[in-house]
C-alpha cells in the first residue's frame, strides 16, 4: 500500500482500504466516490470508494442533522471529501479489509456530484460489453478492471527489473517510420511537409533494434507499443505492447536461457509459480502431434496420422483425402447421436472448415463407426490401436487436404480439452516451438513468404541451402527461430538474426524483392550491416497476452486500459472518424466520391 499522507495531506489522511482496527479512535479525513446509501431508518451507512478499497461511513442519530441531510442529496458516484471518527463495527464485514471498522461522520464536503451512471459499478456489472466501452472511464472504476491494470504494472515492473538487473538499456525508438514486414499491414500516417509521402507506424522495433546491435547497445529491451492492420481477435488488438529484446554476441541457447530466465522470473514475482527448464518441441513435431505450433500441452490427445489405414475401401471421403487424421476423446464413447451430430456442425463451421466429422466408438456393445460400411470391425480396431484407444472411448476423424485438416483437427483437439475440462485455469505449460522453417510457398502468389520475417537467420547447416542459387528445397531451410508457448498461446517470439549483408541480400531475393527494391526499403540495413555488424539475436514477447495469461483470460482487451473493440474501433473517443476537408488539404490528400 504506498502512502499517500506526504501527497495529498489536503484532501485525505488515508485512503479507502487503509483503515484497520488499530486505527479506531483516530480522526481521519477520507476522499472518494459514493459505491451505496443504504437508508436503514435510524442509521445511514455509505460505502466510500476509492483504487485502494471501500470503507463504510455510518450516520445515526447522534450525527448532526446538517449531515443527515446532506447525505440525503447523495447519488452514486457523487465525489466527497469526510471527516470522522474510526469506530468499531458492531457487525463486522470480514470480505473486506476494513470491514472491521466504520466512519462516525464528523464532516462531509460534496466535491462534486454525478450523473447516474450507465451501468452499475460492481464486480458483476449490469452493462452491456459495447455501453461500457464507450464509457470505459467508469468501467474502469470497477474492481476488475482495477486489478487487470495493477497486475499489467506489476509485470511491467518486474520485467524492468529483471531486465535492469541482466545489463539491458530500455531504449526508445521512433514510431513514425517506414514500413517494417511482420506480415500484417502497416498503419500509415501522411505527412504534411512532404505531400503525398508517408510514414508507416511500427509493426514492432525490428530494424531499429538490429541497428542498436550495430551501434554496439548489446543488450537492448523496450516495452513498446506495436501497430498492425490486421484481422481482430480475442489476442489480437491493432495497438499493442510489446517486451522487446535484442541481444549481440549471441547463440540461441543465450537467448532461450535469458528469456527463459525472464519468464521463471515473472512467474515467480507475479503468480507465485515456479518452473524448472522449459520443454522444447520441434515445429514439425508439433505440427505432426498437435496440428498447429503452439500446443497446448496441458492434456495429450495427441493428433495421429491414419491415412494409409484408411485409404484402400472403396470410400471415396478417405481416397481423395490428402490426408487423415484422428483424436482419441478417452471415456466419451457414451456420446449420442445429438451430441455427435452438434459436433459434426461444429467442425463444419467457415472457422474450422472441415467438410465432415467421421468418428469410431469402443463401446459396450463393440467397435462401432459412422463408416462402418467400409470398414471390418479388425480394421476399425487397428486404427484405434494407433490412436490408443480403449473400450469407452470416442475416435474423431477429420479427412481432407494436408494443412487444413491438421489446422481443423487442431481446433477439434483444443474444443474437445474444453468439453472435457482438461485445459484447467491456473495451470501452466510452458515451451519453447523451435526449428521452424525459414520460408513459406504461397501457392495463390507463386513465391515464398517468411515464415518469421525477413531478418531471420537459417540455421548454420542449412545456410549451404539457402545461399544456392536455386528455388529447390528452399522450403526445407530451417530458421533458427523460436517461440515461447503456454496453454495454446504463442507469447513470444524471436530468432538469431542475419548479420552478413550477402545472406541478407539473397533472402530479399527468395523472398522476391528486386535489387532497387530492396535498396529502396532497406538500404538503411543493408548498409549497416556492411559497418560491423556483430551476430546478434532477440525475441519479443506480447505483453497484453503474457498479462491476460496471469489473470486468466483469454482476451487482451481487459488488460489495456483504452482497448479497441472488435470491429478495431474506439467507440468512447469515435474513432477512427473524418477529418475535415482543410486537414486533407494541408495534407496533399483527396477525397473520392467512394470514400466520402
Ligand atoms: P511477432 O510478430 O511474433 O515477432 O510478435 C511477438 C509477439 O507479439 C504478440 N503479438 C500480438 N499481441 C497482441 N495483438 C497483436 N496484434 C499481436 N501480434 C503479435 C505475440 C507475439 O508472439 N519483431 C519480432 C520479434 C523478434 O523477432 O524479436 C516480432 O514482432 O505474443
Amino acid at each position: 500500500m504506498c502512502d499517500i499522507n506526504h501527497l495529498q495531506k489536503m484532501y485525505r489522511t488515508h485512503t479507502c482500504g487503509e483503515l484497520r482496527i488499530k486505527n479506531v479512535g483516530e480522526t481521519v479525513t477520507l476522499a472518494g466516490w459514493v459505491q451505496r446509501v443504504r437508508n436503514l431508518g435510524a442509521v445511514t451507512f455509505i460505502d466510500l470508494r476509492d483504487r485502494y478499497g471501500i470503507t463504510q461511513l455510518a450516520l445515526d442519530d447522534k450525527t448532526p442533522t446538517a449531515l443527515r441531510e446532506i447525505a440525503t442529496t447523495l447519488g452514486r458516484e457523487f465525489v466527497v471529501q469526510i471527516t470522522g471518527k474510526v469506530v468499531e463495527r458492531s457487525a463486522k464485514n470480514a470480505k473486506i479489509p476494513t470491514g472491521e471498522v466504520e466512519i462516525q461522520l464528523v464532516d462531509i464536503q460534496i466535491l462534486n456530484s454525478a450523473e447516474t451512471p450507465p451501468f452499475t459499478i460492481e464486480d458483476q456489472s449490469d452493462g452491456g460489453e459495447e455501453l461500457r466501452a464507450k464509457y470505459r472511464y467508469l468501467d474502469l472504476r470497477r474492481n476488475p478492471l482495477r486489478q487487470a491494470l495493477e497486475l499489467r504494472h506489476h509485470v511491467a515492473q518486474e520485467t524492468r527489473k529483471f531486465l535492469d538487473n541482466q545489463g539491458f538499456m530500455e531504449i526508445e525508438t521512433p514510431f513514425l517510420i517506414k514500413s517494417t514486414p511482420e506480415g500484417a499491414r502497416d498503419f500509415v500516417v501522411p505527412s504534411r511537409v512532404h505531400n503525398g509521402e508517408f510514414y508507416a507506424l511500427p509493426q514492432s522495433p525490428q530494424t531499429f533494434k538490429q541497428l542498436l546491435m550495430v551501434a554496439g547497445y548489446d543488450r537492448y529491451f523496450q516495452i513498446v507499443r506495436c501497430f498492425r492492420d490486421e484481422d481482430l481477435r480475442a489476442d489480437r488488438q491493432p495497438e499493442f505492447t510489446q517486451i522487446d529484446c535484442e541481444m549481440a554476441f549471441v547463440e540461441r541457447e543465450d537467448i532461450l536461457s535469458t528469456f527463459g530466465d525472464l519468464m521463471r522470473h515473472l512467474f515467480k514475482h507475479v503468480l507465485n509459480v515456479e518452473f524448472g527448464d522449459f520443454p522444447r518441441m520441434t515445429y514439425a513435431d508439433a505440427m505432426r502431434d498437435y496440428g498447429c505450433d503452439k500446443p497446448d500441452i496441458r492434456f495429450d490427445m495427441k493428433i495421429n496420422e491414419i491415412t494409409t489405414l484408411m485409404q484402400g475401401k472403396n470410400f471415396a471421403v478417405a481416397d481423395g483425402a490428402q490426408y487423415i487424421g484422428g483424436i482419441c476423446a478417452k471415456g466419451c464413447a457414451a456420446y449420442t447421436r445429438k451430441q455427435l451430430d452438434e459436433l459434426t456442425e461444429w467442425v463444419k463451421r467457415p472457422q474450422i472448415g472441415a467438410t465432415g466429422l467421421m468418428y469410431i466408438r469402443i463401446g459396450d456393445e463393440g467397435i462401432k463407426s459412422s463408416v462402418d460400411k467400409f470398414y471390418t470391425p479388425e480394421e476399425l480396431q487397428k486404427i484405434a490401436a494407433v490412436l490408443g484407444a480403449q473400450k469407452g472411448d470416442l475416435i474423431l476423424i477429420l479427412a481432407g487436404t494436408k494443412k487444413q485438416t491438421l489446422s481443423a483437427l487442431c481446433e477439434l483437439r483444443l474444443e474437445m480439452g474444453n468439453r472435457l475440462e482438461l485445459r484447467p485455469r491456473g495451470t501452466f505449460a510452458p515451451l519453447w516451438v523451435i526449428d521452424f522453417p525459414l520460408l513459406e510457398w504461397s501457392d495463390e502468389d507463386q513465391r515464398f513468404y517468411a515464415m518469421h520475417h525477413p531478418f531471420t537467420a537459417p540455421q548454420p547447416e542449412d545456410l549451404q541451402l539457402f545461399m544456392q542459387d536455386k528455388q529447390e528445397g528452399l522450403e526445407n531451410v530451417r530458421a533458427n527461430a523460436y517461440d515461447f508457448v503456454m496453454n495454446g498461446v504463442e507469447l513470444g517470439g524471436g530468432s538469431i538474426r542475419i548479420h552478413d549483408s550477402k545472406i541478407q541480400q539473397q533472402m530479399f531475393k527468395v523472398l522476391g524483392f528486386s535489387k532497387d527494391e530492396a535498396e529502396y526499403k532497406f538500404g538503411f540495413l543493408l548498409n549497416a550491416f556492411k559497418y560491423g555488424a556483430p551476430p546478434h539475436g532477440g525475441i519479443a514477447f506480447g505483453f497484453d497476452r503474457l498479462c491476460a495469461m496471469f489473470g486468466g483470460h483469454d482476451s487482451i482487451r481487459d488488460y489495456i486500459a483504452f482497448p479497441k473493440n472488435n470491429a478495431g474501433k474506439d467507440v468512447m473517443i469515435d474513432s477512427p472518424s473524418r477529418i475535415d476537408e482543410g486537414q486533407l488539404k494541408e495534407l496533399g490528400i483527396k477525397v473520392t466520391a467512394e470514400t466520402k
